[in-house]
């Protein structure tokens, strides 16, 4: 509260506020955020984000304030939402949707799935179909019935629970809300041919947005792609969708030891085609080369406003190119984990 009155000299001194939020306190075990304090609480939640390299916008946040939905049906209907606001026909905008709090006597309904898009992975005969990072919801979803197809991208329903001792819900996605990228090569057209494609926003929707000691268990958020967290990551990790051996056979590398660079050969190319793919299709997607001046610029402007911009080295550095890359030549403020209003791991029930 006294950060929001100190960075918000609008909102007045904190005096008179915090005393009445002591004493909703006190009457009801817990206090409502004004709309003004949830939405500077979500900004800064971001910009306290450490593993985050794009919090240079974190002004630009777009706050929906849906703390008045806390049902299922509700909640699955705002996603759709907040999907097609985020999407914007391409080009991306950061949004982050707050529904209903937990209460000291009822604790709000939590979304499932870790991202609001993602896709299916299973095993079909023998075989592993899909992406691994969602093989747990997959399975859960086909629990409550849902029929997977067999496709390497099917996006998965929405599960949404309402109270611990109840079943999820479950809620396919319409497709409008779905904004996807096939992905080309700008020099290989047998490229096309691998039928790769990816999801146009990130919407991180398993963390809980802290803010005040109000915690917000349902707040997806999204902002937009770097290229190297699909091209360097979700399709080239051996974990995830291990596309590199299948690149560099169709490049003709020779893949007999290490020391041939293959597995980097074709990591560069498969890069490459993500970003080319996206601009092709004019979706917002960063490199990360002008990313990470971005997030150097954040850093120095922060310094000028006498604040620190605590960040995790490891996961600022992207995983391609990192030496080439300014963020790669420093250290940052230390991590303080109790630092907030922040997006934390969410709490079992
Ligand atoms: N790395 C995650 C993914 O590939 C997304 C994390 C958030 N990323 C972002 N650009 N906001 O799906």
């Amino acid at each position: 509260m006294r950060q929001f009155h100190h960075e918000q000299p609008v909102a007045g001194p904190p005096g008179p506020r915090l005393r009445a939020v002591l004493d909703e306190i006190d009457r009801t075990g817990s206090y409502r955020h004004t709309r003004a304090e949830l939405t500077y609480g979500a900004k800064l939640a971001w910009r306290n984000a450490a593993r985050c390299i794009g919090r240079l916008y974190w002004r630009s946040l777009l706050v929906r304030d849906l703390r008045h939905l806390a049902s299922a049906d509700d909640i699955a209907a705002e996603c759709f939402e907040h999907l097609r606001l985020a999407g914007n026909g391409g080009r991306i905008r950061p949004v982050v949707s707050v529904f209903a709090p937990d209460r000291p006597d009822r604790p709000a309904a939590r979304i499932l799935n870790q991202q609001l898009v993602r896709y299916a992975g299973h095993r079909v005969g023998g075989e592993f179909v899909g992406d691994p990072a969602g093989a747990a919801l997959t399975a859960r979803a086909r629990d409550l019935g849902w029929k997977c197809a067999e496709d390497r991208f099917e996006v998965l329903p929405l599960l949404i629970q309402e109270r611990p001792d109840g079943p999820p819900a479950r809620y396919e996605l319409p497709d409008d809300t779905t904004l996807e990228v096939p992905l080309l090569h700008p020099d290989h057209d047998w490229f096309a041919e691998l039928g790769l494609r990816w999801y146009a926003v990130p919407a991180i929707s398993d963390l809980t947005l802290e803010i005040g000691g109000v915690r917000y268990p349902t707040a997806p958020f999204n902002g937009w792609y770097m290229g190297t967290e699909i091209g360097a990551r979700n399709l080239a990790d051996a974990d995830r969708y291990d596309m590199l051996g299948t690149v560099a056979e169709r490049l003709g590398l020779d893949t007999s030891g290490h020391r041939t660079l293959w597995r980097d050969r074709a990591l560069i190319e498969l890069n490459l085609a993500v970003l080319h793919s996206f601009q092709q299709a004019g979706v917002t997607i960063a490199d990360h080369h002008t990313e990470s001046e971005r997030f150097l610029r954040h850093v120095a402007q922060e310094k000028r406003l006498g604040r620190p911009t605590p960040a995790d080295w490891s996961w600022i550095v992207p995983p391609v190119s990192g030496g080439l890359t300014p963020v790669y030549h420093r250290y940052y403020d230390p991590v303080d984990p109790a630092l907030r209003p922040a997006f934390v791991p969410r709490e079992a029930w």
